[in-house]
């Protein structure tokens, strides 16, 4: 019989494990969490955030019954010098219906029945206007109305609150008059009154509940590449992401253009990021940019540093100083006495390069000099592994960072061959931080292979200090990255499969790891094959490209086959060959002839989505990578720094032994690589405990069911709850018919000893939470 002990051996801290990233892709902010209904409330969308955007963004004007009405933005003697745009509304002929109104997101304005609305906007005027502000469905009649005089021609503050007496979820909010009449619009917002805790300026509060939902222990954010993806000066509208431009009155935040392809209003700001995470009861956990873009290789000269290293000292001053000091009495004016208790602070995100090393370096010697407590993260590249994920860790290593911010988004396949990945890592060094991670996915069977994936994690506690899942929020209708944790439209939300894993996991960490005995079970199940066989191809990738001296040699049999030479005007690929052995080279020289890119060797290819890509000059011609795709999901193997040169001559070799992949550019190592066949043992298991309860969690990811006798050490009875994910299949996922299609039931368990028998179904995860 299979058993499981469960000692009192604590092994490990998990107090702060689990968290949430939130980054603003997807629309998670503004048409998001952030509880602003209005689009484009301050005019100031432009091209330059996405080229089918311009200042009239979501607005339309109301010309009814034979109405005139002329619309210019307008940005002399602005409200905000920081949004300078505003509306000038001309209503030549009034008609029946003259006026303007915004469209929201999604289908509309989401308003429900009985619920308040507060309405604000500036607005000036040469002569007296009474104005009508209403919402409307979608036929436009009048759902809720209100007047207002507007009678001076200063910028004035005007406001009042809207009831809904109906669900509407296409409605559109409108500013018409009765009067011929001229007047100027600005800053035109409608917030829920009901925002999350009733905040002012607030969250959404349907979605701030999914996330309070899961007990997050931090939260990182506000990105991800939101953060480093701009210009260095803060000014600019396409800046990197600066803190200090995202405080203060929402009026005098500049509109910024986001990385992601649209605008951000920065109204969802570093306070507000705080704030919500004492909401939740989450530390919160900032990314800074470290004046260093990876993408568009642009970084601040070292010795004009100071700015933003500054930037990282005022952050820690604004969240924990007291009102004596110049960014503390910031906050405390904002209406936060208390600090926020800042502990984490992560710079840089995903940086490769020697650049960013040379800048994180000054941060770091800087804040542990100022703060020693802080706890600094440092990033460790996109990758899980290669050149830049190591010089991550060495230099984690060198300048004593906490944490190391690894990031891999892989196949379900993946997680299965490297759930152990952790688990000879020392305890004394600096700890991983997995700040962002997903399978590809967002079904059941995502959701049950990340489950089991996490109790790895867990079970290396030792190793590893934080863990996110990413990304965290989608709009449906404005789609950058998928998968993702929670979707949302203008009124609904639901979790993913993939959510309630983490929830289930999440809210019940405990905070130690506990040494966890077992007997008896199966060996693992390895599944695939030893060797990696299939087609051959060569790719000019986004270039122009001759490949010669093609050659495959099978080591195993010492047979040697030569190719004729290939030539791609503009891209192009040609399958070489078919290879089934154990261990064989494959060999070429290639030159770029013209293109931004490089070249790319496929192989082990049995159709277009099961193959292992060499990338040479790959993403923005900055990469040699070997990435293995199973059914379309790729995950990176190795990663190098490597740019290709137009008319340079490059001897390509990659050998494969095994499931061993070791790649040559001019006899130099470039790639070693291990393309891991997944294992599925016959439970994945961990154990954590409180004060109050043991947690004990199981994945079974086989097809059948498994019996085990569980014993849990230190109680005399047990008194547990059961909760479970069980019976959906491996391709169910939720939406919003369906929200909860893949979520769990929860059941008790009683035994009058701390032994028992439980049968986990297949394809399952259990959580026990036993009463101490
Ligand atoms: O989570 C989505 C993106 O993935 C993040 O912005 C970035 O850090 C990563 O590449």
């Amino acid at each position: 019989m299979n058993k499981i002990t469960v000692t009192t051996n604590k092994k490990a801290s998990m107090s702060d494990f689990y968290g949430i990233f939130f980054e603003d892709i997807n629309h998670a902010a503004d048409g998001g969490l952030y509880g602003e209904m209005i689009r484009n409330r301050a005019f100031e969308f432009s091209p330059m955030d996405n080229p089918s955007y311009q200042a009239l963004t979501a607005w339309k004007r109301i010309e009814e019954g034979g109405a005139s009405v002329s619309s210019f933005v307008s940005n002399k003697s602005p409200f905000s010098k920081r949004n300078p745009n505003y509306l000038i509304l001309e209503i030549n002929k009034t008609g029946t219906r003259a006026g303007i109104k915004n469209l929201g997101y999604n289908s509309g304005i989401a308003v429900k029945e009985n619920e308040s609305y507060n309405f604000s906007c500036y607005a000036k005027s040469d002569k007296p206007c009474e104005i009508t502000v209403s919402i409307d469905n979608a036929y436009g009649e009048v759902i809720t109305e209100k007047s207002l005089n507007i009678t001076s021609n200063e910028w004035t503050e005007y406001s009042f609150t809207l009831t809904s007496p109906v669900d509407d979820f296409s409605a559109v909010l409108a500013v018409t008059s009765k009067q011929e009449c001229k007047f100027c619009l600005d800053f035109v917002s409608l917030f829920p009154v009901k925002t999350y805790k009733n905040r002012k300026n607030g969250m959404r509060n349907d979605i701030a509940e999914m996330l309070a939902d899961l007990k997050p222990k931090f939260m990182r954010f506000p990105g991800g590449c939101l953060i480093h993806d701009g210009t260095l000066n803060s000014d600019d509208r396409n800046s990197m992401y600066r803190w200090k431009n995202t405080i203060g009155a929402v009026t005098d935040r500049p509109s910024r253009r986001n990385n992601w392809r649209y605008n951000q209003s920065l109204g969802l700001g570093y306070f507000e990021y705080f704030q919500f995470c004492e909401d939740i009861g989450a530390k919160p956990l900032p990314v800074l940019p470290a004046g260093y873009n990876p993408h568009m290789e642009q970084a601040v000269p070292l010795d004009e540093m100071q700015e933003w290293i500054d930037d990282a000292l005022d952050l820690i001053e604004f969240a924990n100083g007291n009102a004596d000091t110049k960014w503390g009495k910031i906050r405390c004016d904002m209406g936060h006495a208390e600090p926020f208790n800042l502990e984490y602070l992560a710079v840089g995100n995903e940086e490769v390069g020697q650049g960013f090393w040379d800048r994180y370096d000054l941060f770091h010697k800087a804040i542990k000099e100022k703060y020693p407590q802080i706890k600094i993260i440092n990033s460790a590249g996109p990758f899980p592994q290669g050149g830049e994920f190591e010089r991550g860790w060495n230099n984690a290593k060198k300048n004593g960072s906490d944490l190391v911010d690894e990031h891999y988004y892989t196949s379900p396949e993946w997680m299965l061959a490297n759930c152990h990945r952790y688990d000879n890592m020392p305890s004394d060094g600096p700890k991983v931080f997995l700040g962002e991670y997903a399978s590809w996915g967002n079904t059941y069977y995502n959701a049950l292979i990340e489950a089991a994936y996490m109790t790895g994690l867990e079970n290396n506690a030792h190793a590893i200090g934080l863990v996110c899942y990413a990304p965290l929020l989608c709009n449906v209708d404005y789609i950058n990255w998928q998968p993702d944790m929670i979707w949302f439209d203008n009124h609904r939300v639901y979790g993913s499969a993939n959510y309630y894993v983490q929830k289930m996991f999440m809210n019940c960490t405990g905070n130690n790891l506990l040494d966890v005995k077992h007997d008896g079970f199966d060996k693992p199940i390895t599944l695939g094959s030893d060797k990696i066989s299939g087609n051959i191809e060569i790719e000019a990738d986004r270039c122009s490209a001759e490949f010669y001296d093609i050659k495959i040699t099978d080591i195993t049999t010492g047979n040697v086959k030569t190719y004729d030479n290939l030539s791609f005007n503009n891209g192009g690929k040609a399958v070489i060959d078919s290879i089934d052995s154990n261990h064989y080279k494959v060999e070429s020289t290639a030159k770029r002839t013209a293109g931004d890119k490089g070249f790319r060797l496929f192989f082990g290819k049995s159709d277009d989505k099961n193959l292992i890509q060499w990338f040479i000059g790959g993403w923005q011609n900055q990469d040699t990578e070997v990435n293995a795709q199973v059914n379309g999901r790729g995950s990176c193997l190795d990663h190098n720094i490597f740019s290709v040169m137009t008319g340079q001559e490059y001897k390509l070799c990659l050998e494969v032994n095994g499931r061993n992949i070791t790649t040559y550019i001019n006899g130099k190592t470039a790639n070693t690589a291990i393309d891991k066949q997944p294992v599925m043992e016959e439970l994945y298991y961990t154990a954590s405990s409180d004060d109050n309860n043991i947690y004990i969690k199981a994945v079974n990811v086989r097809d059948t069911e498994i019996t085990s006798e569980i014993c849990v050490e230190g109680v005399n009875g047990i008194n547990a709850n059961i909760t479970e994910l069980s019976g959906n299949s491996l391709n169910d996922m939720n939406d919003f018919d369906n929200p909860k299609k893949v979520s769990p039931k929860t059941s008790a368990l009683t035994a009058v000893s701390n032994t028992f028998e439980y049968t986990f179904p297949p394809q399952s995860v259990t959580i026990f939470t036993v009463q101490k």
